[in-house]
């Protein structure tokens, strides 16, 4: 048997009274179970390998390693990107070349076949999907990335398990501890109380938030498939196994734990089942427990929630929560801009996430695996005249192509007609316009297209935070509707974007005759400019700032003695802006000195990295992170 490393009683001993208190409150005095959670806590600690170990003291010593402006993550399906595991590893130099040294792995662990949710109901917590191989797969692959600099993160979709769990079959067959483990009940009654207050994740792809089970005549609790059933966290049991699979997953090598759906964790009749009190307890608990644990590993929080229910999930400098949350609203934001050419709400969202205390970070990203909502600032817009339901229409029929000057070509998502509130698919190359111009031939449109992706690209990396790249969007990935053929997915149109990585067309990145290399070679550019300068980096500070033109956004970033003053045009037509910026400047795109007067025609979807002040770039540019 392995022990527990000398720190560890030491962390044990920092955290231990708040972590008892929010513990015997949430469960009721159990001391039994609390008990049982230490001992997990404790054969956690004991079975972390040296190796990691080594890992947690250097990141303890270097807390904010996670800030730098060189780290750049990209997010894939192993399955779409290299078929298994093993054959993941074999492509880490392709994931380096795309300067990619985070990497979020998606439907890794077992999952049944059919209704899976595209990895997010678990089978088996603790078992890889076989056909993709095994643990130890997964432990020498998180090693290999250790070894290169590059973190590993996983999602822990804590909220539900799949109907084919262990757990689930048992319930299912009558064992009551398993029951209790979930949410069952004889009839309708309290599920239809509950109903009247909680909304609907997917109302037309699995309206309802309860499922009958006419096998045990029982009603379950179902959020979001019928066949996710959701996880009752008033039960101490649950809580304590999923922090003992949570541990096993950072021992597997795992550095960034995605926490899933994580508002929805806590139910409670009479409320909308959404960032009830106790899911801060929770979150708080499992910060605790890493940091106790395995404190080089980092909480990511997936919380696709307006912005003011954003913020207590970093929780509080001395309390805090999770480490990182992603940036849904601001994602959401920049295709409205797209849509409208107008900035004014991005600004204003900009202005309001700049405002937030600089350890807040947040993950900046275009496109994910899933849909995008519009999650917009409806009372703000009121005040152009932007109703919210006629302006969804306008940005879905706008991203649909079905608007008379779109390019776009995306598909609808949950489209329920009786609220007008469908939500939208498509990769970022077929957003932008790159598939119809393909399509219909036209050599001007495609190089439009390619330059609003990269403009966009070059805001996403302007952006306080860490930015995340969707996988395929560096070759300009186009939608792959063969999701439309297959009656598994074909009611899910976020296949829309889950297309099988197009090696093929990757074969093109260096030939700047190319779609494929001209953006590659583009966003591998910025990027690399982006890990040079810690202007960029995510304790920079951020100014957004009036550019004298509707369309133009302008962002100053200030860190020390380096000032950024970047400016992007979201219109079509070329644009005079004033820059706000005096004198030489280093333009970093072009590599060359500029002059300015302050003023400046932006073409269109042009953009602009003018850097003033100390040019020097980090001493080393694309450094390995601690190892
Ligand atoms: C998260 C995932 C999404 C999934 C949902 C339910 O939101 O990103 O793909 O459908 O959780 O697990």
């Amino acid at each position: 048997m392995n022990h527990p490393p000398a720190e560890y009683d030491l962390r044990m001993r920092r955290h231990y009274d708040e972590l008892k208190w929010l513990y015997c409150e949430l469960y009721h005095n159990d001391m039994d179970a609390f008990r049982a959670l230490c001992q997990i806590l404790q054969e956690g600690a004991a079975q972390r390998s040296p190796d990691l170990r080594q890992l947690d003291q250097t990141r303890e010593r270097a807390p904010q390693w996670y800030y730098r402006s060189d780290l750049l993550g990209m997010q894939l399906y192993v399955k779409q990107f290299a078929g298994t595991l093993k054959g993941l590893q074999s492509k880490l130099d392709y994931l380096q070349s795309c300067n990619a040294n985070y990497i979020h792995l998606m439907q890794v662990l077992k999952c049944p076949a059919a209704d899976n949710d595209g990895g997010y109901a678990i089978e088996d917590f603790r078992s890889v999907d076989p056909s993709l191989g095994t643990m130890e797969d997964l432990k020498e692959l998180t090693a290999e990335c250790h070894h290169r600099g590059m973190s590993v993160c996983l999602d822990f979709v804590m909220n539900h398990t799949s109907q084919e769990h262990e757990w689930a079959k048992r319930a299912r067959a009558g064992e009551q501890e398993y029951r209790d483990r979930y949410f069952f009940y004889d009839n309708w009654d309290i599920p239809n109380q509950f109903e009247q207050t909680v909304p609907q994740v997917f109302p037309t792809t699995a309206p309802g938030s309860f499922t009958w089970l006419e096998d045990c005549k029982q009603v379950v609790m179902t959020s979001f498939y019928p066949y996710q059933w959701d996880l009752n966290y008033g039960n101490p049991v649950v809580f304590n196994e999923m922090v003992s699979i949570m541990l096993f997953l950072a021992n597997q090598g795992i550095d960034i734990i995605r926490i899933d759906a994580v508002p929805y964790i806590w139910k409670q009749l009479g409320t909308d089942c959404r960032n009830l009190p106790q899911v801060h307890t929770i979150v708080r608990m499992l910060r605790m427990i890493t940091e106790i644990v395995c404190p080089g590993v980092l909480l990511l929080g997936e919380v696709v929630m307006a912005p003011e229910k954003l913020a207590p999930y970093f929780g509080t400098v001395e309390k805090p929560e999770c480490h990182m949350l992603y940036n849904a609203t601001t994602m959401c934001t920049t295709w409205h801009t797209v849509a409208t050419q107008d900035v004014r709400l991005l600004r204003h969202q900009l202005e309001q996430v700049s405002a937030l205390p600089k350890e807040y970070l947040f993950l900046n990203y275009l496109r994910c695996h899933d849909d995008i909502g519009w999650g917009l600032d409806f009372p703000w817009l009121q005040q152009f005249g932007w109703q919210e339901v006629p302006h969804k229409k306008f940005l879905n029929d706008y991203f649909t192509g079905r608007y008379p000057s779109s390019r776009a070509r995306g598909e609808l998502y949950n489209d329920d007609p009786r609220l007008g509130d469908a939500r939208l698919c498509g990769t970022t190359a077929s957003l932008c316009g790159v598939e119809s111009a393909v399509e219909s031939q036209d050599g001007k449109a495609l190089e439009t297209a390619l330059q609003l992706d990269v403009m966009l690209h070059a805001y996403l990396l302007t952006q306080s935070g860490l930015p995340i790249l969707y996988s395929g969007d560096e070759i300009g990935q186009l939608n792959d509707t063969s999701y439309h053929d297959d009656p598994i997915k074909q009611a899910d149109s976020r296949y829309l974007h889950r297309g099988a990585f197009r090696w093929d067309l990757a074969e093109y990145r260096t030939d700047l005759n190319t779609a494929q290399g001209k953006l590659f070679q583009r966003l591998g550019r910025l990027e690399q400019i982006r890990s040079g300068f810690h202007v960029f980096a995510a304790e920079a500070q951020m100014l957004p700032f009036e550019t004298g033109s509707s369309s133009v956004l302008g962002i100053k970033r200030i860190r020390q003695e380096q000032m950024l003053t970047a400016v992007f045009n979201f219109s079509g037509s070329t644009q005079k802006i004033s820059l706000e910026a005096y004198g030489t400047h280093t333009d970093l795109y072009s590599g060359e000195a500029v002059q300015t007067d302050g003023s400046w025609a932006l073409p269109p979807y042009g953009f602009l990295w003018l850097l003033s002040g100390d040019t020097h770039k980090n001493e080393s540019s694309n450094p390995r992170l601690p190892d």
